[in-house]
């Protein structure tokens, strides 16, 4: 049997753990939505051992410029230090724990403590202690007592990451295929800038609610009526029947519509600047070139189509960096769902544009982002209620034993490998990515480290699904 101790000292009973996620029956158990027990496990097992996704460099392109971030509850500063490297250090003063830097983002040469007056580097060293001679009478030896960084920082092609755990494997492996694919959706467009600011929002659901939600494609028809009705959602993209899933380590998944074989080896044949043009045009001007990709869905220029992989290259569904880093808006934007106690949620909404974008280009797509997601988002107003009452029956002495139901296409599909190794469903919506993303949160909230979780951890599925 297995143990769960979090740091607050409540214990959770492994076997509980394991029956709270069925994956064979395709059934969840609504207290992983509210005990507060598990919460702190989160925090600690998942968060605080994971890769968490940071910022993007050109947020920080200059020394001293910084941006607060946070790695469950733990808040982190983001700088680039005097030698230009990217710094994760933990916000909080090593004399009595205040807040170092205050602003979201911004520039500075060092961070000082409003409290005291303690003073620390970029790079986290303490410079300074006021009172160093008269009150510590040199008793105190600044060398020790250094803002505490992050275990790892690295980036994917600019996107940063950070983990707090030293037992963590490298960045690209904790990726895998599944979560690299992911990433390079980010990318497809070509080089990108961060819009200055981030959207942040609170939304009173529990984090896992909100991620459980990127996978579904059958809300969008229901929830989402109003926006179609708008006009502001294509008809065709509400409930697509053809849809791909992948599933990778550690829980990455990626989930939703796909790009037919025949659609792509139309699109194999196009030169790069055709590719580059091609979401520029009209349906029929679309159609003309290359008469079955006239569907809106990416096509993708050839140095990205090779790092995605014959089959990823075909995905254009909506991945998830596991724990909580939800790749959107064509590739735009990417979102955060940090967690504040298990009922609310802070989403957070960072965009990106190709540099190569015209001020016209820049000015439609910020448009469609702005009345998509975010606080004054169509398609987020109508979710956020949804996940919120969602979250707050688990609360109910009843209503919180009933399980919730995750048996869409369970034992209906098969994995399907490519003699290049990737794999992936092919099928109608479901909740496939669902049901993993589960399997793989109780894993690691049963793992009592790094080593453990690698040894237990569940393999990409192959056969019947
Ligand atoms: S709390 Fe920072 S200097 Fe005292
Ligand atoms: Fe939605």
């Amino acid at each position: 049997m297995l143990a769960g101790t979090n740091s607050q000292g409540g214990v959770i009973d492994g076997d509980r753990l394991s029956s709270l996620v069925d994956s064979e029956r395709g059934t969840i158990d609504r207290r992983i939505y509210s005990d507060p027990d598990i919460y702190k496990l989160e925090l600690e097992r998942i968060f605080a051992r994971a890769w968490n996704f940071m910022c993007h460099e050109s947020q920080i392109p200059n020394t001293g410029d910084y941006f607060i971030n946070f790695i469950g509850e733990d808040q982190v500063i983001v700088v680039r230090d005097n030698d230009g490297a990217v710094q994760v250090l933990l916000n909080t003063c090593r004399h009595r724990g205040n807040a170092l830097c205050r602003a979201e983002q911004g520039n500075t040469k060092s961070f000082v403590c409003s409290y005291h007056g303690w003073n620390y580097g970029l790079d986290g060293r303490l410079l300074g202690i006021p009172g160093q001679k008269n009150f510590y009478r040199d008793q105190i030896d600044p060398a020790e007592w250094g803002l505490v960084k992050a275990a790892k920082v690295d980036d994917y092609k600019g996107f940063y990451f950070a983990t707090l755990d030293p037992g963590a494997p490298d960045l690209h492996d904790f990726l895998g295929d599944v979560g690299r694919t992911g990433m390079e959706v980010l990318l497809a467009q070509g080089e990108v800038v961060a819009v200055d600011g981030v959207q942040k929002n609170i939304i009173d659901c529990n984090w896992k609610i909100a991620v459980d939600n990127l996978f579904d494609w059958y809300h969008v028809k229901i929830s989402h009526r109003s926006a179609a009705k708008a006009g502001f959602l294509n008809p065709r993209m509400m409930m697509p029947m053809d849809q791909m899933v992948m599933l990778g380590e550690y829980g990455h998944a990626i989930g939703g519509p796909m790009i037919s074989e025949a659609q792509q080896a139309e699109i194999d044949q196009l030169s790069d600047e055709e590719r580059a043009d091609i979401d520029l045009l009209s349906d029929a001007e679309r159609a003309k070139l290359a008469p079955r990709i006239n569907e809106r869905r990416p096509v993708r220029k050839k140095a990205t189509a090779e790092a995605m992989g014959p089959v990823g290259v075909r995905a254009s569904g909506h991945p998830n960096i596991f724990p909580n880093l939800w790749i959107s808006t064509r590739g735009m934007q990417v979102s955060l769902r940090l967690p504040r106690g298990p009922f609310e949620t802070e989403v957070w909404w960072f965009t990106f544009m190709p540099k190569k974008f015209t001020p016209d280009q820049r000015r439609g797509a910020m448009k469609f982002i702005s009345h998509s997601f975010g606080p004054a988002g169509l398609l987020e107003q109508d979710d956020g209620e949804n996940w919120s009452q969602s979250t707050q029956s688990s609360r109910g002495v009843v209503s919180g034993r009933i399980p919730h139901n995750m048996q869409m296409g369970l034992g209906q599909d098969e994995v399907l490998e490519h003699p290049l190794g990737q794999k992936r469903i092919e099928t109608r919506v479901n909740e496939h990515a669902q049901r993993w993303t589960y399997k793989c949160w109780a894993e690691w909230l049963r793992a009592d480290d790094w080593d453990d979780l690698m040894a237990m951890r569940s393999p990409s599925p192959t056969g019947r699904i």
